[in-house]
């Protein structure tokens, strides 16, 4: 069982959607303290005004698909003491259009943020939860990661790639005995603002407070995979038992999901900082 009360928790991308929720429902459980690190300054500013109320939150403006700036950061923390025993890897970005239209950076940035950044962060903390026998690692995937639908073929790379290491990583931990968990989370679409236009056919969409108090449960329980919703589980089932074409016209036809994303248009007002995140790191 990870325990929350009493301990310190890092959540990337934790100043929106899901990770500011988890934030908040940490600190209310009793965690002594959270470390936001977030791209975005508007953001930052805005979960200021829920988080701050609520105890010891440590703002940091990192910028997690740039490996130096996370490892300077990981320093700072090191420097001050600091032992994180929750790392949630959550921190993600979306470019929802046909692969041809996608640009070079577009395929390096999705890569680096979804998947890359999650393995260095790890890899810069963890010999500090392995020394001290101690520690959780969340890694925020998603449903994509089990099925890939048109115009999100660089996401759903990256959420794969997340997929595979994470569990990779979990049963390294395990086999050496070094009491650090590791949780995969797979969730289908969130009404974050991150997906925003996607249309859903049967299945509907997952409410953020829903998902956060969930993944928390999943971490306090030290659940190996958390599917959302339960249905998500079956998926590599039907993949196996199915002629792919078969499968198709369940997931298209029936599901709708090839057509999921015709209307996407993601978060319209996201922050100017989040899409070109130069600038002072204060
Ligand atoms: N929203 C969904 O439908 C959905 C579904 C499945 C999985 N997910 C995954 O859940 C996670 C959270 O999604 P959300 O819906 O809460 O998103 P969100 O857009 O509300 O929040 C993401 C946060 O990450 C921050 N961020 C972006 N790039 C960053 C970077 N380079 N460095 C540091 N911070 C950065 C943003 O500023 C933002 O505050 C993501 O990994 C996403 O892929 C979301």
């Amino acid at each position: 069982m990870t325990q929350i009360a009493g301990r310190t928790a890092l959540i990337t991308g934790g100043a929106s959607g899901i990770g500011l929720l988890m934030g908040r429902m940490l600190m209310e459980r009793g965690a002594a303290r959270l470390f936001v690190w977030d791209v975005s300054a508007t953001n930052i500013d805005l979960a200021r005004v829920t988080l701050d109320p609520l105890g010891t939150v440590v703002f940091d403006r990192v910028d997690v698909s740039d490996t130096e700036a996370v490892r300077a950061a990981v320093a700072r923390l090191e420097a001050d003491g600091t032992a994180i025993d929750l790392l949630i890897n959550n921190a993600g970005i979306v470019v929802g259009k046909p692969f041809l239209k996608h640009g070079h950076a577009d395929i390096d940035r999705t890569l680096a943020i979804n998947t890359g950044a999650l393995m260095h962060l790890t890899r810069a903390l963890l010999p500090g939860m392995v020394s001290r026998g101690r520690g959780h690692v969340v890694n925020i995937a998603s449903a994509a990661a089990l099925v890939s639908n048109p115009n999100m073929s660089v996401y759903a790379a990256s959420k794969w790639a997340v997929t595979g290491w994470s569990d990779s990583l979990r049963q390294e931990l395990e086999r050496s005995g070094t009491g650090v968990r590791v949780t995969t989370v797979l969730p289908y679409y969130i009404h974050t603002g991150m997906f925003d236009g996607v249309r859903s056919r049967l299945i509907p969409i997952l409410q953020p407070e829903d998902v956060a108090r969930r993944i928390l449960r999943a971490v306090q329980r030290d659940a190996v995979f958390l599917h959302m919703p339960a249905i998500v589980r079956l998926l590599p089932l039907l993949r196996g038992l199915l002629p792919t074409r078969a499968l198709d016209f369940v997931l298209n036809r029936i599901f709708g999901v090839a057509s999921s994303m015709d209307d996407f248009h993601g978060r319209q007002e996201t922050a100017k900082d989040v899409r070109e995140p130069k600038g002072d790191l204060s």
